[in-house]
């Protein structure tokens, strides 16, 4: 750290490094993306890591091997990392503790650990005498893990709810027909954010109808690296020759019309998000349950008319009970507008 700089800029500037190392690993799976530098006593940087997914390393655990296949000490540095170290042992073994050994002397970190298993490991190292420092770029660092921290917190996955429809409000023809309501542009970016969740829920009836292979497919037409799994909810058998069941990210049927069990047994087998493609009468049953955290509405310029509303009855019966959205962005995609919103006041 050079004489002109004050502490808190110097870690801010390695916590972007680090939150920007930390995107190097996946947005899906059971675990947080973590990014982490290691300062010598210049504040400079002396070695980097991220964590690539379950199973492997933590971002602090590469940062150190790093540092030492340089040929470097690791006594007396100081960690940067987006997340509080960990202080327990799932796969790999607890951070706070390969910290210690290591013989950093202080850690700087933007987010508290939500997990009740493995936060703490600030006082692990506060007790062993490491200086440690909370919250720098806090919002940043909440925002890079935005849906797994709120899945930990609220223990059941993040919910993105999508549909597509007419400018009337329509989600299908009279006939059940819906393809295509909005345009290639639209259906490219709705690929790509079912690669970016863990699971895809429809229900029974848009399977019957659709018969959909819900894959996640690059606009070349390969797969993305990432598969959710495929979830179809209710409690109609899902037919042999249905194209779900061959989902390269794996097929589930989960009976039954309760959104809260569903998530909650997708959240005890490691689903952190998950993108719900309707049809609408599924998607109704997740915004009445409260469990929809962000929705994506995708309008197709055309007018369809008739019955098929793209969200059904919600129960609500005067304007004062009506479901207010923050806009989070509208974008124009070919012909078609994709609104991205947040329902106000958990619903
Ligand atoms: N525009 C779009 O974005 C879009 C997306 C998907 C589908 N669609 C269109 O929508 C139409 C199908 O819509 P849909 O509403 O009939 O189908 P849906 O929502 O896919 O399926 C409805 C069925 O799901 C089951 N289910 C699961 N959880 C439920 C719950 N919590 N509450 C109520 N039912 C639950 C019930 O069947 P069980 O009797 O089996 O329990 C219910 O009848 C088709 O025309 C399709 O093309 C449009």
């Amino acid at each position: 750290m050079n004489a002109k700089t004050s502490p808190s800029v110097a870690w801010a500037a390695a916590m972007g490094r680090a939150l920007e190392l930390a995107t190097k690993g996946p947005l899906t799976g059971g675990n947080p993306r973590v990014g982490c530098v290691l300062l010598d006593s210049e504040g400079a940087i002396c070695a980097e890591g991220w964590h690539e997914g379950s199973g492997t390393p933590h971002a602090e655990v590469m940062a150190l091997a790093n540092a030492r296949a340089a040929g470097m000490s690791t006594k007396g540095l100081t960690a940067v990392v987006t997340l509080e170290p960990c202080a327990h042992t799932g796969k790999t073994g607890p951070c706070a503790e390969a910290l210690l050994e290591a013989g950093i002397s202080r850690v700087v970190f933007s987010v508290d650990d939500p997990g009740v298993d493995s936060s703490g490991g600030a006082e692990m190292l506060e007790d062993a005498g490491v200086e440690v420092i909370r919250g720098v770029m806090n919002h940043e660092g909440l925002t890079l893990i935005e849906r797994w921290h709120h899945a930990v917190r609220a223990s059941r996955p993040w919910v993105t709810l999508k549909w597509a429809m007419s400018w009337d409000g329509r989600a299908a023809a009279a006939d059940g027909t819906s393809q295509w309501i909005t345009g290639p542009a639209t259906r490219e970016k709705v690929h790509q954010d079912r690669s970016e969740h863990d699971a895809i829920v429809v229900g029974t009836n848009t399977v019957l109808v659709d018969d959909p292979s819900l894959t996640a497919r690059t606009p070349s037409g390969g797969f993305y690296d990432h598969q959710p799994l495929a979830v179809v909810a209710g409690n109609t058998e899902v037919p042999a020759t249905a194209k779900v069941r061959a989902h390269p990210g794996g097929f589930r049927h989960v009976p039954g019309h309760d959104p809260i069990a569903l998530l909650r047994e997708l959240f005890a087998e490691g689903i952190r998000s998950v993108y719900v493609e309707g049809g609408p009468t599924l998607a109704s049953a997740f915004i009445e349950a409260g469990v929809v955290d962000e929705i994506h509405i995708t309008v197709g310029p055309m007018l369809i008319g008739g019955p098929s509303t793209a969200v059904r009855d919600l129960g609500i019966s005067t304007m004062s009970e009506a479901i207010g959205l923050d806009i989070r962005d509208i974008t124009r995609l070919g012909d078609d507008v994709v609104v991205t919103a947040r329902p106000r006041s958990g619903k």
